[in-house]
This record gives C-alpha cells, structure tokens and sequence, in this order.
C-alpha cells in the first residue's frame, strides 16, 4: 500500500478562515498546495480567501438529477451499454483489492461505490462540487471509512509523487481537454507498478452512432498514449456497447 496507515489521520484540519486551510504537511499534496475543507469537500486554496474553481461543467447544474439520466438515457440509449453489467466488469476488474490508496479522476456523484471495496482508502477529485457533495453521501451510506473528496481537475492534481497504487478514470476521459497532461499526472501520483483503470466510449464500438460529447479515441490511439507515457496497454475483453475499458500498468 502507497500510503502511509495513518495518512489521512495526519491532516490537520484547524478553525476560522486560515486556520481552515490543512497545511502542506499532509504528506499526499504538492510542495506549495494548500487546501481549505468547505462542508466535507476540500478545495485548492488560491489564498487566504479564495479557493480554486472550475467552469461549470453540465453535471453541475444538473447533478441532482445525474444518477437518473445516466441510468434512464445515457447508458441504453447514447452507449447501448448495461449500467449493471458496466458495473460487474469494474467490481471483477477491482475483486480482491483492500487496502488500497485509490485516486478516482471525475468522481462524479460516486458511482465507484458500486465496484470498489469500503476497505480502500478512497482519493476523489472532480471539477464539480454539485457532484462530489454526493459522491460523499454515497461514500458515507457505503461504509468507506476513508474517502476524501478533492474539487480540482485531472490535469492538475494537487497530489505529491508516487502516492496512489490504483488511478480509476471511469466514463470521464472524454471530458479532459487536454487528455496527455492528464496522462502525466498519472504518472506522476501512481507508484511504479500502478495500475490505471479506465473506461470510456470508442468510435469503433460507437454501432449506434450516438453523439458522445467530448474528444473520442480510439482503442489504438488510447494504447498509443498509454505506451507514450510508460504503461503497459491492457484491453479487457469485455463488450458493452460503445464502452471500451482497459487497465495500464506504470512500468
Ligand atoms: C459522465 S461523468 C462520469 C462520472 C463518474 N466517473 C461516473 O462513472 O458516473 C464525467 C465527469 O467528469 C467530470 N469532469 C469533467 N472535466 C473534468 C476535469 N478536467 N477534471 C476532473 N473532472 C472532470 C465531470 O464533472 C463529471 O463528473
């Protein structure tokens, strides 16, 4: 395991506008990041009065109502994917692991408590407060004793090197704008030998021809950034509709 047992006892957390911010003696952050918590989240402080805020993405604005368009209208009708089965492939992708320092890239509203033991230690970031405030609720009813939630972008984590052993990026990668700098961040925070877990909708796999909102690649381009970036490419064998998902391993 990555981190240190009592890594996520060691944040200090004090009272008043300062006194909110945990110092950078948390040993998972980047020398110089501060963090201030704000009703269970934990947001990059700019200074003293400010935090760092994304633009909106939709999920925001619409995040009480998330979980019931993925469920009702993405997942059969833009991918012609199984949300049960998407989650059966992640829970046997993700069987057997415990104790592990897991980083979520675009938590969402917390769909990985679905696939993902409680016994994990659980790192949560995404652009969207709207969504992460109920990935923790999720987290909470699921018995995760260690979840923190991070608002900040795949393409600039606040986290120290070599910390995470797992980097799970789940119908998300699409989304990123700049998806090498997210690459490198992974590279970055996941210990060698880590593994990245990823799943996303692919062209070739696209039989329904949907409108996928964000930039697609394609199983060989998403091989080829994986290669660039020193993991070793794994597809899984699974089929679900346009998703394609496939594992990475830092060498
Ligand atoms: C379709 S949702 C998937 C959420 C979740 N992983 C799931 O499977 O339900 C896409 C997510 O990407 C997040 N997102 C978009 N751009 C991001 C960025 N640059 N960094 C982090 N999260 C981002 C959105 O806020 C949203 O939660």
């Amino acid at each position: 395991m990555a981190c240190e047992p009592d890594a996520f006892s060691r944040l200090r957390s004090c009272e008043g506008t300062a006194q909110k911010i945990i110092t950078q003696e948390e040993n998972m952050l980047r020398t110089g990041i501060l963090i201030t918590k704000k009703k269970g989240l934990h947001y990059i402080a700019e200074n003293e009065n400010s935090v760092k805020l994304f633009k909106p993405w939709l999920g925001d604005s619409f995040s009480f109502l998330y979980d019931f368009i993925m469920k009702g209208s993405i997942f059969p009708q833009k991918f012609g994917a199984d949300m049960s089965k998407h989650y059966k492939i992640l829970s046997h992708e993700l069987k057997g692991i415990h104790g592990k320092c897991v980083l979520e890239l675009a938590t969402g509203s917390g769909s990985a408590v679905n696939f993902l033991e409680n016994d994990n230690q659980y790192i949560g970031t995404d652009i969207s407060p709207g969504l992460l405030r109920k990935a923790l609720k999720n987290f909470k009813t699921a018995g995760f004793k260690e979840a923190r939630f991070y608002v900040a972008s795949a393409d600039d984590l606040p986290f120290d090197i070599n910390i995470f052993d797992i980097c799970l990026c789940i119908l998300s990668l699409n989304f990123f704008n700049n998806v090498r700098k997210v690459f490198q961040e992974i590279k970055r925070v996941l210990v060698p030998g880590g593994i990245f877990i990823c799943t996303l909708p692919v062209p070739e796999r696209n039989s329904l021809q949907s409108t996928i909102r964000g930039t697609l690649y394609s199983e060989d381009e998403l091989g080829k950034i994986c290669q660039e970036h020193d993991f070793e490419f794994e597809s899984m064998p699974d089929k679900n509709g346009a998703l394609f998902y496939f594992r990475a391993i830092l060498q």
